[in-house]
C-alpha cells in the first residue's frame, strides 16, 4: 500500500531518502511527503506534495534540506482523499513528533475523539494523525516508553517510522500486519516498507517480527516487544541485486519485467529439478511423511496469484491426484473453511504481505493446517508464518501488474505438483521424464514468444480503439484467459471478461457484435476442435477475433482470425508461453492508449490493507 522509508546514519538524509521513496513508488502514488531533522540548526524540515514522488523532488531539489535522521512516504490513500493536508508524515500539536504509516488503524475515530476532549487539534482526515497525538500526550521524557504506550492503543494495521525532537537521535520503526525492515549500513540504517528500498546501500536486513518495535540509535538497533522484553534480532543477507530495480533501458518496468518471464522460470527451477525429475525444494520444509498426510489442499490467494492458484488446481489435481480447492482468500477467511490438520493450505503471493491472503494463511494455522506459501519476497510475512516456503527466485518485481512472477507462480506450482505427486507414486516414470525435459526447455519457448513480440504489438495497434474484451480458454488455459482479461484491465482500463470458452453460449454470448472483438487461446490440446467450434460462434456474432495458435498450427486458416503463432510445448505446459504473449499484447495496447503502464490508477503492488 503506502511505501515508507526512514533514514538515520552519517549522510545527508534528504537524497537517499528522494532514491528509495521512487523505488518504493510502486506501493503508492496519491502523494508524498518527508521530514528531515537538522541536529546541527535544530530544524525540522517537513515537506510534502499533493501528487507523485516526482513533483515532491522537484520541489525538494530547489531546497534540499539539511539533516542526517527523515523520513519519507508515498501515499495510496485509505482515509481521506489524496490531498496535501493528508499527505503525510502527520505530526502532533507541538509538530514535534512526525509519524509515516502504511496501514489502517481500525479504532481511530474513537481515539480522535478521546483526543479532542483532551484539546488535541488534528488538521487532516486521516486516521494516521492520532499517533503523534498520542505520543504527544504520553511523553513523560522517554520516548520509547511515549510510543509503545501509544502503540499499545492502536488496533488494525501499521508499519510506522516515527521521530521527535525530544529525542533527536533516535529513530523508531514498530510494525502490526504490515510490513517493515531495517536495513543495516556501515553506521547508517534504513527503515522501510520492503527490501527494494533499501537495496542500494545495504543487503544486510533486520526482519522485524509482528508487534515488534525497533528503536535505532547512533549505536544501532534494539528490537523490542510491545511489552518492552528485548527480542534477538533476526537479520537476513539479501541476494537481490540493484540492476534488477531498474529499469535497464526498457520504457517501463513492466516492459523489463516481462522481458524476464524466460529468467523466471529458470530462476525458479535452478536447483530444484534434476534431470530424473526429483524435485527438491529448499525452504519446502515438508518430510514424505507429512505429505502423504496430506488428504486435501486449500488454495488462498488474491488478484494474478488468484489465478495462478487456480491453474495450481489443474496442474496439483493431474499430478498428484490430491482434491485441490481454490478461493480467493478474502472470502476464505470469513466463511469458516473446513479443514484440519490433513489439510495443505497454499498462500499464493508475490509480496507475501497480501493483507488478505496473510490473514487467510493465519486462519487456517489456527485451524491447525499445515501451510506452505509461494512467494517472492525473502522475509515477508507470510514466509515467516508459513511451515514451509517457495520461493519465486524472480527479483523484485517493480511494475504493479505482475508479469513474471505469475510465469515464476505457475513454475514452482509445477515443481510442488511433481514433489507431491512422487511421495505417492503417482507419475508413472515416462511422464516424470517427459515433463522434466519439457520444463527444462520451458525458458526457450518463452524466449521465442518474447522475441515476437512485434507481432503482438501490431496486434494491439489495431484493437487498442475497442472499449470491450471478452479472452477464452478451456482447460488448463481458462486460467489464463481469466488473467489476460485482468492484465488488459488494470493497464489499460478497458473493460475485458475472461470466459471458459464453453461457457460462452450460455450467456456472455449476448454481448458480442462487431465492437467486441474476442481473444481466443486455440494452442494445440485436447479440447482445440470445441475451441474452434466457439471460435466460430463468435464469429457468426462479427465480433473480431485474435487468436493464439501453436506454430505451424492450419486449424484457423480458414476462419477470419488474427493468428499469433506461440511455440509448440505440451498443453500442459502452455499457459507460460501463451499466458507471455497476452502480457505483451496488454502492454502495448495500454502504450498505444497512453497509460501509466507502471502505476495503473487507484492500484498498488502490494495490498496490505483488507
Ligand atoms: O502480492 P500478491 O501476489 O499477494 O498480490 C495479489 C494481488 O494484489 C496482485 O496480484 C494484483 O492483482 C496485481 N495488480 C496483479 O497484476
Amino acid at each position: 500500500m503506502c511505501g515508507i522509508i526512514g533514514y538515520l546514519g552519517e549522510r545527508s538524509a534528504a537524497p537517499i531518502i528522494m532514491d528509495s521513496l521512487k523505488r518504493l513508488e510502486y506501493r503508492g502514488y496519491d502523494s508524498a511527503g518527508v521530514a528531515i531533522f537538522d541536529q546541527d540548526a535544530g530544524d525540522l524540515s517537513v515537506v510534502k506534495s499533493a501528487s507523485k514522488v516526482d513533483t515532491l523532488v522537484e520541489r525538494l531539489t530547489e531546497e534540499m534540506p539539511a539533516g542526517r535522521v527523515g523520513m519519507g512516504h508515498t501515499r495510496w490513500a485509505t482515509h481521506g482523499r489524496p490531498t496535501l493536508i493528508n499527505a503525510h508524515p502527520h505530526s502532533d500539536c507541538t509538530n514535534k513528533v512526525v509519524v509515516i504509516h502504511n496501514g489502517i488503524i481500525e479504532n481511530f475515530a474513537e481515539l480522535r475523539r478521546e483526543l479532542q476532549a483532551k484539546r488535541h487539534v488534528f488538521v487532516s482526515e486521516t486516521d494516521t494523525e492520532v499517533v503523534p497525538h498520542l505520543i504527544e500526550e504520553n511523553f513523560k521524557g522517554d520516548l520509547v516508553t511515549a510510543v509503545r504506550e501509544s502503540l499499545r492503543r492502536l488496533r488494525g494495521a501499521y508499519a510506522m517510522v516515527i521521530f521527535s525532537q525530544h529525542d533527536p537521535d533516535l529513530l523508531i520503526g514498530a510494525r502490526l500486519n504490515a510490513p517493515l525492515v531495517v536495513g543495516v549500513g556501515e553506521k547508517e540504517w534504513f527503515i522501510a516498507s520492503d527490501i527494494t528500498a533499501v537495496i542500494p546501500y545495504t543487503k544486510k536486513v533486520l526482519l522485524l517480527g509482528e508487534g515488534e518495535m525497533v528503536a535505532i540509535s547512533s549505536l544501532g538497533p534494539q528490537v523490542s516487544s510491545m511489552d518492552g522484553a528485548s527480542v534477538k534480532p533476526k537479520i537476513i543477507d539479501v541476494k537481490w541485486d540493484i540492476s534488477q530495480a531498474q529499469k535497464g533501458g526498457y520504457p517501463h518496468f513492466m516492459a523489463k519485467e516481462i522481458n524476464e518471464s524466460a529468467d523466471a522460470v529458470s530462476n525458479a527451477l535452478r536447483g530444484r529439478l534434476a534431470d530424473d525429475g526429483e524435485v527438491t525444494l529448499e525452504e519446502f520444509g515438508f518430510t514424505d511423511r507429512q505429505l502423504l498426510k496430506v488428504r486435501d489442499i486449500k488454495m488462498v490467494a488474491a488478484g494474478t496469484s488468484f489465478y495462478a492458484a487456480l491453474l495450481g488446481k489443474y496442474i496439483i489435481e493431474d499430478l498428484a491426484r490430491i482434491p485441490v480447492e481454490v478461493e480467493p482468500a478474502s472470502e476464505f477467511r470469513y466463511r469458516q473453511p473446513i479443514i484440519d490438520q490433513d489439510t495443505l493450505v497454499v498462500g499464493i503471493s508475490q509480496s507475501g504481505e497480501t493483507a488478505d491472503t496473510l490473514a487467510a494463511i493465519r486462519e487456517a494455522r489456527r485451524l491447525k493446517a499445515k501451510v506452505v506459501s509461494v512467494t517472492n519476497v525473502v522475509g515477508s510475512s507470510m514466509a515467516l508464518e508459513s511451515d514451509g516456503v517457495v520461493y519465486l527466485h524472480s527479483g523484485p518485481e517493480i511494475g504493479v501488474a505482475s508479469s513474471k512472477t505469475f510465469i515464476a507462480h505457475i513454475t514452482c506450482l509445477y515443481l510442488l505438483g511433481i514433489r507431491l505427486a512422487a511421495v505417492r507414486h503417482r507419475l508413472d516414470p515416462t511422464r516424470l521424464k517427459q515433463l522434466t525435459a519439457e520444463l527444462k526447455a520451458l525458458p526457450a519457448a518463452v524466449q521465442k514468444v518474447l522475441d515476437r513480440a512485434e507481432v503482438l504489438q501490431k496486434l494491439a495497434r489495431k484493437y487498442a480503439g475497442y472499449r470491450n474484451f471478452m479472452y477464452i480458454g478451456r482447460g488448463i488455459n481458462y486460467p489464463i484467459a481469466l488473467e489476460g482479461a485482468l492484465k488488459l484491465k488494470e493497464i489499460s482500463y478497458l473493460h475485458a471478461e475472461g470466459y471458459a470458452a464453453g461457457e460462452l453460449k450460455h450467456g456472455p454470448i449476448a454481448l458480442l457484435d462487431k465492437n467486441f472483438p474476442v481473444f481466443a487461446i486455440a494452442t494445440q490440446g485436447a479440447t482445440l476442435e470445441k475451441m474452434v467450434s466457439n471460435i466460430q460462434e463468435v464469429i457468426a456474432r462479427d465480433a473480431p477475433v485474435a487468436a493464439l495458435v501453436t506454430d505451424g498450427d492450419h486449424v484457423l486458416d480458414e476462419v477470419a482470425a488474427d493468428r499469433v503463432e506461440v511455440p509448440a510445448v505440451s498443453e500442459f505446459l502452455s499457459p507460460i508461453p501463451n499466458v507471455v504473449a497476452l502480457q505483451l499484447f496488454a502492454y502495448f495496447v495500454a502504450c498505444e492508449r497512453g497509460c501509466n503502464v507502471d502505476q495503473p490508477r487507484n492500484l498498488a503492488k502490494s495490498v496490505t490493507v483488507e
